[in-house]
């Protein structure tokens, strides 16, 4: 059945594919993949598909990594008409390549896709280009703890027109880059800046989608939690100013004393996380009680003051799940807990990574072998 699948798939959308000329020699690629960090590396292929009105997606392939040629009219370059995903493969001892809940990045990307008034992709073209480029880049795994291939399929506006309307010719690639912990030190809390100058994304805005756009608007106040010395910055929302929505590039859970989990609502101004919808379930499964709920910032203090509130975590696919010691803001400054690491958060980090990594049963069958 799966091969068959595959055979017809590969019919409506062959792969071309290129041969490299000049691979990273083995040496060389083994000595970076040693402190891969993250989204410095990048492996020797790409994929690259064209989609243009009339003919649809057309000419995918397989090949070298390397710059593009663009027109210095191309949309993107103008209007910001570009969205894209993160998600990691990961090798098992055995030499099995694995992604996690791929079809959810597809679904988010085809919904950033709308938002941007692009064109969807259909879920098993998006698959089976990552399928390419792990088969090609199979010895770009880092051996490191928390090693993975991650993988970034993005698609942008290479129409060359200066009008505002949806571009009539698109690119979508996707490049791999080994990554090890995405946070340089490791540590195992981070400290964060509540951003009170500046906001992430409004009601009716493209907060829930990922496009290009919206991480661009977080570099300053990412820079200004920075400069005060933090690891990453977290949202307020933009209506009232008041209630916690996300960090830069990850999700928010809070865990309370009497074991129950908050995390913001889905609600058009938060990206739908694809760890923190793995988390709701993984809680949910262990009997917690978990709510997606609107959580102030005032509360948050005064919940880390009280002993209400035990520990907080950010989550995502690149920080997988990370720890919150201390929050600070212009006229907020507190810790969590003991600052460190708390219990629920190292327990659902291992339970999620134990799954990803095939090391414990997957349940909702969410890991799918690809190579
Ligand atoms: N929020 C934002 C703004 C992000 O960029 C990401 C990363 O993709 C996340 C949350 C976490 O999403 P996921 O768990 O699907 O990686
Ligand atoms: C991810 O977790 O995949 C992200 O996209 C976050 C950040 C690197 C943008």
């Amino acid at each position: 059945m799966a091969m068959l699948a595959e055979a017809r798939m590969m019919t409506s959308h062959p792969f071309t594919r290129l041969a490299h000329p000049a691979p990273v020699a083995a040496s060389v690629r083994t000595a970076a993949l040693a402190d891969p960090g993250f989204g410095k590396l990048f492996s020797d292929h790409m994929v690259t598909i064209g989609w243009t009105a009339g003919l649809g997606w057309h000419d995918a392939t397989i090949g070298p990594r390397g710059p593009l040629t663009l027109d210095p009219a191309a949309a993107v370059l103008h209007y910001a008409q570009e969205i894209f995903e993160g998600l990691k493969a990961y090798r098992r001892e055995d030499g099995t390549i694995t992604l996690f809940r791929p079809q959810a990045n597809a679904a988010r990307f085809n919904a950033s896709a709308r938002r941007l008034a692009m064109p969807e992709m259909p879920e098993e073209l998006f698959i089976e280009a990552i399928r390419q480029i792990v088969r090609a880049d199979r010895e770009w795994f880092p051996d490191v703890e928390g090693g993975s291939l991650y993988l970034r399929p993005f698609m942008f506006a290479s129409e060359a027109f200066l009008g505002v309307r949806p571009a009539k010719e698109y690119k979508f690639l996707v490049i791999a880059s080994p990554a090890g912990n995405y946070f340089k030190s490791g540590a195992p809390a981070i400290s964060i800046w509540v951003s009170e100058d500046y906001t992430r994304a409004a009601p009716g805005g493209t907060g829930a989608a990922k496009c290009g756009g919206n991480y661009a608007a977080s570099l300053v106040p990412m820079a200004e939690a920075i400069a005060h010395g933090h690891d990453q910055v977290v949202f307020l929302d933009a209506a009232e100013r008041k209630f916690i929505e996300e960090l830069g590039g990850m999700n928010l859970f809070f865990v309370f004393a009497d074991g129950t989990l908050i995390t913001p609502p889905l609600g058009g101004t938060i990206l739908p996380g694809i760890t923190r919808d793995s988390l709701l379930s993984l809680a949910a499964d262990e009997g917690l009680a978990v709510r997606e709920e609107r959580y102030s910032l005032d509360q948050w203090r005064a919940d880390a003051a009280s002993g209400r509130l035990t520990e907080t975590f950010a989550c995502g696919t690149a920080a997988v799940v990370t720890a919150i010691g201390t929050v600070a803001g212009h006229d907020a400054a507190f810790t969590i807990g003991s600052g460190g690491p708390g219990q629920l958060t190292q327990r659902l980090r291992e339970h999620l990574v134990a799954i990803q990594r095939g090391r414990a049963p997957d349940p909702h069958g969410w890991v799918m072998p690809v190579a």
